[in-house]
């Protein structure tokens, strides 16, 4: 099969990328919550700049809208060097790559959004640059062709992806620092919905923001995206605060339930249960069904899924529990395996 570059999410309009940017934490007073990886990454940072060095290369997993890229930013503010920012899918002959790293000032970032997505011989290419500051280019070509070796600025590679297991290990292995994302709990949530719809010029209350958190899928960027939305319907219906009852008016007119599934997190637990009983089903039927990409409903809807306690991933497939049969008003067959979990 030939390789999927659609992006996981949809790509943001515009205006959505603009306001996703004002809304990005710049310093590590701004970036609330990870307190363990943030607290580390200080100390990095503390290091190498007493030692006037790049800051070791730093890999960051995790589900989309958790913080990667804007940690990645705040990186090289607290620095005080410049970021330099592409994508796996973006990179794509080694002279885009020869380009960018010959471009880099001494200490500089360089940002690699899905780095897991970097086409194999561009990846080779990255390991003695990121071993050594070195690269190993070839000129001219045919029977006058040349080895040589350039030397690089020191710089720090900063990669991003949705799951380290997507990197092959020689890649992973050179990340010195390698940290992983986790979903936000409601008090985290709350403080980020406090600070965007001060920057929004929303009058968000502290039972308003509350209920946006609770049902925010632990994601900071599924907030903010809520926190807009229910911005526009409290406009349109003349509600000149954000309450816990108008947030929770909109929540539902968009869809969002209870306990923040969305739309299609229904239709992957639906398609599980109702289609197969409750499971076990392979991860590319369900994915067929619902008319998403395998890679997105295993990276993007999954992971909370299974935090949440909805789903189960067990050798022979993924499998619903009790508790989504109970969420979806549904009962289970006395006999399914959905039953036994
Ligand atoms: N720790 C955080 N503190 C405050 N806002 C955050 C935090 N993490 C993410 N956000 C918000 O969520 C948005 C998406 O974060 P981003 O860094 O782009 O996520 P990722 O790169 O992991 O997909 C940011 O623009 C920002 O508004
Ligand atoms: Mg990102």
């Amino acid at each position: 099969m030939a390789p999927d570059h659609r992006p996981l999410e949809p790509s943001p309009t515009a205006e959505e990328q603009r306001l996703e940017v004002s809304l990005r934490p710049r310093r590590f007073a701004e970036y609330v919550g990870q307190a363990a990886v943030v607290d580390k990454l200080k100390v990095y940072v503390e290091a190498a700049r007493r030692r006037r060095e790049a800051l070791d290369h730093c890999l960051f997993s995790g589900p989309p809208g958790l913080g990667k890229t804007s940690l990645a930013h705040i990186l090289a503010a607290e620095l005080g060097v410049a970021i330099h920012v592409t994508s796996g899918p973006a990179v794509e002959r080694k002279g885009d790559l020869a380009g960018l790293l010959t471009s880099l000032e001494a200490r500089d970032v360089l940002f690699i959004d899905e780095i897991h997505r970097l086409p194999p011989q561009v990846e080779e290419y990255l390991y003695p640059a990121m071993e050594d500051f070195r690269l190993d280019i070839t000129i001219d070509s045919g029977a006058a062709a040349r080895a040589m070796k350039l030397d690089l600025q020191p710089f720090t590679l900063i990669g991003a992806t949705t799951r380290t297991g997507l990197l092959t290990s020689p890649l992973r292995d050179r990340f010195q620092i390698q940290e992983r994302l986790d979903y936000y709990g409601p008090a985290d949530l709350e403080a980020i919905l406090a600070r965007s719809a001060g920057i929004l010029g929303v009058r968000l209350l502290p039972d308003g923001a509350r209920e946006i958190a609770t049902r925010a899928r632990g994601t900071p960027r599924i907030a903010n995206r809520l926190l807009r939305r229910i911005r526009d319907f409290a406009e349109v219906d003349g509600e000149p605060v954000v309450s816990r009852a108008v947030a929770s008016g909109a929540l539902k007119r968009l869809e969002v339930d209870a306990l923040g599934l969305d739309p299609m997190d229904r239709r992957i637990l639906l398609t599980i249960l109702d289609k197969f009983g409750g499971g076990p089903v392979g991860l590319d039927t369900v994915a067929m069904v619902v008319g998403e990409q395998s890679e997105t409903v295993e990276d993007v809807y999954e992971p909370f899924l299974m935090q949440e306690g909805f789903l189960q991933r067990t050798p022979r497939g993924r499998v619903a529990t009790a508790k989504a049969w109970r969420h979806l008003g549904l009962t289970p067959p006395p006999a399914s395996q959905g039953a036994l979990l």
